[in-house]
């Protein structure tokens, strides 16, 4: 999760801030770091590969000084993790940092290039500093030339800029991605991705709104919207202490991870995905045709919620990529004597890393010979190490016991894994990669307007939390998701819930309904659509309590149950991910109103390191 700052004041040497806010945003994870400053001698880049040490060391060496500048921390996902694609990103008498995904990044690239700029990153952040440049050579001032710029890109940005053509003020924008944050002090004007980096500074900040900008001077802080039209906005009093500070104002880590999953997904993208060259790339891991062909099967294995995600990922290899794809629990899967076939594909789903079941599945993966593609979230974590490749989620920290963005992340993971293999096998043509891409790049900001049911969702919440007992049915990828949506409830609030294949319920379960028994039913407009309403329709007819997962525009399904919580629609595929977070805010509330401790529940552990 990428980080953010900037400083204009006199107050405090603008490097002190920038480094000081950095290392305030270190727990959010990365591998390189970099500082711009601009004053009348220009602008003075500085970044490093590595921890903010490493930075800390070259500014020694060399030292700038300046009271304008801004600051980014990085965590690579385009290749090796390296100081050209580090931030600030600089283009003519330009410097900027950037949070989030340019989707138009490649036609934006070939302007560039035919405009006979010289291209030095693999970055999409630089093309944007490039068509800052150009627009100020042009005539603009730097507000003007952002405001440019960005009506040019296609998708989501968070970012700060500097020229050396206004060494007085910085410019922010913003639309979707992560939060851009505005501090005042008298004569001081801060930029930051999170509250706790300037917190120590000011507790004035301005939440700039997606599609605004803002200039910031040591007179202030200015706030346009895309017109140009000044915007009012009063900044607010941030009352948090340190530790509410780390959950980012939200009452409970768990809370804070439901919210940041759009960013998660976002930064788990990253560039992994090219939509103009229908391309994707597992940061640098290669499967060359031959090996794939010749690949007998992917085995995915897993605990707990990494296992649900696992059992929505097969329906992706299987489907996406036609490989025959095997999902184990690894507790099971390391003492079943496996047949792993030649050249299979064994594939360890772990945020922390270190389980010790799924290390041990790994372990007997490894032992037949099989090649290890890990997905975790813990750089250099065991699981990390003992794999022939990783592709690392980048969901940040996730403290809550009880895992959120992990999750769904790790689902982005194995959608980018199934569309690695169908683009090498020629499976899939360009038309279809870009399609699968295009509902890749549409997640985040689908997953937003999920997440801004949260208050329709707690009151759901509020009927139906002294129950003692909860069913979660799902149909085909949905039934994973009624698993673990069952798991989230039962592991935070300590109500029995279970979930089951709704195709199950004639052959057991359905003797459990009555009127005390609420059934989340996962009935999107999906393939199996019609069979999830007659099991609703089972349920009611025994006065089951029902409360649906549906898509959004379903005007028959109010009718058949107690409850609804419409979604968009994002294919086959990733509308799981969708239906996944009302399941995570129901659990939330239902185990807020019942008064237990979400972040830390009973029994739990974050990683069970033992078996
Ligand atoms: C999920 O909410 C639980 N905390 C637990 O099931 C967890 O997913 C499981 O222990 C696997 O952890 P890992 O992803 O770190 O391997």
């Amino acid at each position: 999760m990428c980080g953010i700052v900037g400083y204009i004041g006199r107050e405090h040497p603008a490097v002190e801030v920038l480094i000081d806010g950095l290392r305030r945003l270190e727990y959010r994870g990365y591998d390189s770091a970099g500082v711009a400053l601009v004053g009348d001698a220009g602008i003075d880049v500085r970044r490093a590969q590595g921890k903010l040490s490493a930075l800390e060391a070259s500014l020694r060496d060399e030292p700038i000084s300046g009271h304008v500048g801004i600051g980014h921390t990085r965590w690579a996902t385009h290749g090796k993790p390296s100081e050209r694609n580090a931030h600030p990103q600089r283009a003519g008498s330009v410097a900027i940092v950037h949070n989030g995904i340019i989707e138009n990044y490649r036609e934006l690239r070939e302007e560039c290039e035919a405009n006979g700029r010289e291209i030095l990153s693999d970055t999409d952040t630089e093309l944007i500093a490039h068509l800052i440049d150009e627009a100020i050579i042009g005539g603009m001032d730097l507000l003007q030339a952002t405001r440019a710029a960005c009506s040019r890109l296609t998708g989501s940005y968070a970012l700060g800029a500097v020229a050396e053509s206004d060494p007085n003020h910085i410019v922010a924008a913003k639309n979707g991605g992560s939060p851009m944050i505005l501090g005042v002090a008298s004569g001081q004007a801060f930029l930051a991705s999170d509250i706790p980096a300037i917190l120590p500074y000011t507790r004035e900040m301005i939440f700039l709104e997606d599609g605004s900008f803002a200039v910031l001077g040591e007179e202030g802080v200015q706030i346009v919207d895309a017109e140009g039209r000044p915007v009012d906005c009063e900044p607010k009093t941030v009352q948090w202490d340190p530790v509410s500070a780390e959950k980012g104002g939200y009452d409970r880590f768990m809370q804070k991870e439901i919210f940041e999953q759009p960013r998660a997904i976002t930064d788990t993208i990253g560039t992994r995905i090219d939509l103009g060259s229908a391309e994707v790339d597992l940061d640098g891991c290669v499967f060359s045709r031959e090996q794939v062909e010749k690949m007998s099967g992917v085995t995915l294995v897993a605990c707990g919620t990494a296992y649900y995600a696992c059992m929505v990922g097969r329906y992706m290899i299987e489907q996406i990529a036609g490989i025959p794809c095997e999902v184990d629990l690894a507790s099971e899967f390391r003492y079943r004597r496996p047949i792993i076939g030649d050249g299979a594909l064994v594939v360890p789903v772990s945020q922390s890393g270190e389980t010790a079941d799924t290390l041990a599945a790994l372990r007997e993966g490894r032992e037949q010979g099989a090649r290890i593609f890990a997905i975790s979230n813990s750089r250099d974590s065991t699981i990390a190490r003992e794999s022939d490749d990783v592709l690392y989620t980048h969901a940040g920290p996730e403290i809550g016991v009880a895992s959120t963005k992990c999750f769904t992340t790790q689902i982005v993971a194995l959608y980018l894994l199934a569309m690695k293999l169908a683009v090498v096998r020629g499976r899939l043509s360009e038309e279809e990669t870009r399609s699968h891409l295009d509902h890749l790049i549409r997640l985040p900001r689908l997953a937003e307007r999920v997440l801004n049911l949260d208050g329709h969702i707690a009151k759901v919440a509020s009927r139906y939390f002294h129950s003692r007992d909860f069913l979660f049915l799902g149909r085909g990828i949905m039934y994973p998701i009624a698993l673990e949506g069952a798991l989230k409830l039962k592991e935070i609030s300590y109500i029995h819930a279970e979930g089951y294949a709704a195709g199950e319920m004639k052959h057991g379960p359905i003797a459990l309904i009555d009127e005390h028994m609420p059934v989340v039913v996962i009935a999107t407009r999906d393939a199996l659509y019609e069979k999830l309403i007659s099991n609703l329709e089972q349920v009611r007819a025994r006065d089951g309590q029902v409360i649906a997962i549906a898509s959004e525009g379903d005007e028959e399904i109010a009718a058949k149950a107690n409850d609804v919580i419409a979604i968009p629609d994002l294919g086959p595929y990733l509308t799981s991910v969708l239906a996944a977070l009302p399941l995570q805010l129901l659990a939330y509330h239902i185990a807020t109103q019942k008064g237990t401790d979400v972040d830390q529940p009973r029994n739990l552990a974050k990683s069970v390191t033992v078996e």
